[in-house]
């Protein structure tokens, strides 16, 4: 078995030694897997999370959604053509594990699960606010102590853990009826931007735009203490951009990884981007940023603000109808991961186990839908979502290094996808993440350090010993 000073490396060409209960069936093609990839992307970040980047940048907010975009293409890139060469699920993790050793591949499973499950908590969150101004809409009240955590005075918030609870059972139900579900919502979601640009544009004035850039380029800290700056909210509206290398995850169930995952992830993440800058440039264009940064739901206030209440009630509605598709999608990655990482050693092998019936991980499914609905339930929107923020980052770092690695270390493998200009688009993503990750607020940053740490602990006291490879077993890789 093949080490590094980070512990032993999984070996490359291994996915035949798999026992068939370990397996996962091969069901998507790329129509789902695009669908899968926009179905991630397109939530909170857009929806929600305008208003704060606004908030931070002013409408400079249209720079720091191209300064994210712009990372998270050059992290796409390296992304697809690690998603062909090491087609089995794991994402950055597994990616790790074959390219640099177990332990670094651990601390980066460890931060998917801000990436995946924290993000998904956040996303439940922000439906919950949808839901709940939505009923007020149509004159329904519920009892406000089930509709927050004790931080804002309240028990729980009910709606954000029903609703990560309900996708988590659409998951163990199977993956192709999933998917499939995705597809109408994704179609929803697009068609509610697609109207609200249309609808939002024609209002444009340059005067919106001026001054551009109040609070400067660099993220620093204000006499309040925000964190603010194109930086800060580039920091923030990442949020809004990742989620397509979930259809990395799903590689060991597409049917033709080289063709389908290529077009999954550079097709949602590029149609994505267009979208976002469109959708920014016509709302802040529309009206003043400081109007848009005060609100919780910026895109309905838009429209609102401009006279198409029609509109706006259902942009509401669609969110509220779409956004559960980002939870599915999330929480369908989180899973994956954590199925690996038990069937490689890491977790107890209980939860690698594959339902005979639906060829789902049930129990690692049901375990991941109820840690997302007790973080959806307990905390605050911002502060999960600028965890879920590092977390992806330092995935994404690692992805880049592993891509570059690769083609010195074994320059041989058959690329499927080779990303173009490799070391530049590599580069770009290492120092992009890390720029993202440093303008994040000083303490999103401590919290993302603690995490790490509990990450260490864990994988000294249970996974280092336990792993397969450690034991000198064979373990899945490329
Ligand atoms: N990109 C996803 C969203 O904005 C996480 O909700």
């Amino acid at each position: 078995m093949a080490r590094t000073i980070f512990g032993p490396l999984k070996p490359i060409e291994a996915e035949d030694t798999l026992a068939e209960h370990h397996r996962l069936r091969k069901t998507l093609s790329w129509p789902h897997l695009v669908a899968l990839g926009v179905g991630a992307i397109v939530g909170t970040g857009i929806y929600t999370l305008t208003g704060v980047g606004a908030d931070r940048a002013g409408p400079a907010v249209i720079l720091a959604f191209l300064i994210a975009g712009a990372v998270c293409a050059c992290a796409a890139l390296a992304y697809a053509e690690l998603a062909t060469l090491i087609p089995t699920s794991g994402s950055a993790y597994t990616y790790t594990y074959s390219v640099v050793g177990e332990a670094l591949a651990w601390v980066v499973g460890w931060s998917l699960i801000l990436e995946y499950s924290v993000a998904c908590s956040a996303v439940a969150v922000g439906w919950a606010a949808y839901l709940v101004g939505w009923l007020q809409s149509v004159g329904i009240e519920l009892p406000a102590m089930l509709l927050a955590g004790p931080h804002a005075g309240g028990i729980i918030n009910l709606p954000a853990v029903l609703v990560a609870l309900a996708v988590a059972g659409l998951l163990i139900a199977g993956t192709r009826e999933s998917a499939t579900v995705n597809i109408v919502l994704v179609v929803i979601k697009l068609s509610a931007l697609a109207a609200f640009v249309l609808l939002a544009l024609p209002a444009f004035t340059a005067d919106n735009l001026t001054p551009f850039m109040p609070y400067g380029f660099g993220s620093t800290v204000d006499a309040d203490g925000t964190t603010r700056g194109v930086m800060a909210a580039a920091a923030i509206v990442f949020f809004a951009f990742y989620g397509f290398d979930a259809v990395a995850t799903s590689a060991e169930e597409a049917k033709n990884p080289g063709r389908d995952l290529t077009i999954g992830i550079i097709g949602s993440m590029a149609l994505c981007t267009f979208i976002y800058i469109l959708v920014a440039i016509a709302a802040i264009g529309a009206l003043n940023y400081q109007l848009i940064a005060e609100s919780a739901e910026p895109l309905a206030l838009v429209l609102r603000a401009l006279d198409h209440p029609v509109a706006a009630w259902a942009v509401a509605l669609a969110a509220l109808i779409a956004l559960p598709s980002v939870i599915l999608v999330m929480m369908y990655g989180q899973s994956r991961i954590f199925f690996v990482m038990a069937r490689d050693g890491l977790l107890p092998p209980v939860l690698s186990r594959v339902s005979p019936r639906t060829g789902t991980p049930v129990l690692i499914t049901a375990v991941t839908g109820v840690f997302v609905a007790a973080v959806a339930g307990f905390f605050r929107l911002d502060e999960i979502a600028e965890l879920a923020n590092a977390g992806t980052l330092l995935a994404f770092i690692a992805v880049g290094g592993c891509m570059m690695i690769l083609r010195r270390t074994r320059p041989d493998l058959p690329r499927i996808f080779k990303c173009p200009a490799p070391y530049l688009v590599g580069t770009l993503a290492i120092v992009g993440c890390i720029y993202l990750i440093a303008s994040l607020p000083g303490l999103t940053l401590v919290r993302f350090l603690v995490w790490n740490l509990i990450g260490v602990g864990v994988y000294l006291l249970y996974g280092r010993a336990r792993s397969l490879a450690s034991r000198g077993k064979v373990v899945t890789g490329i």
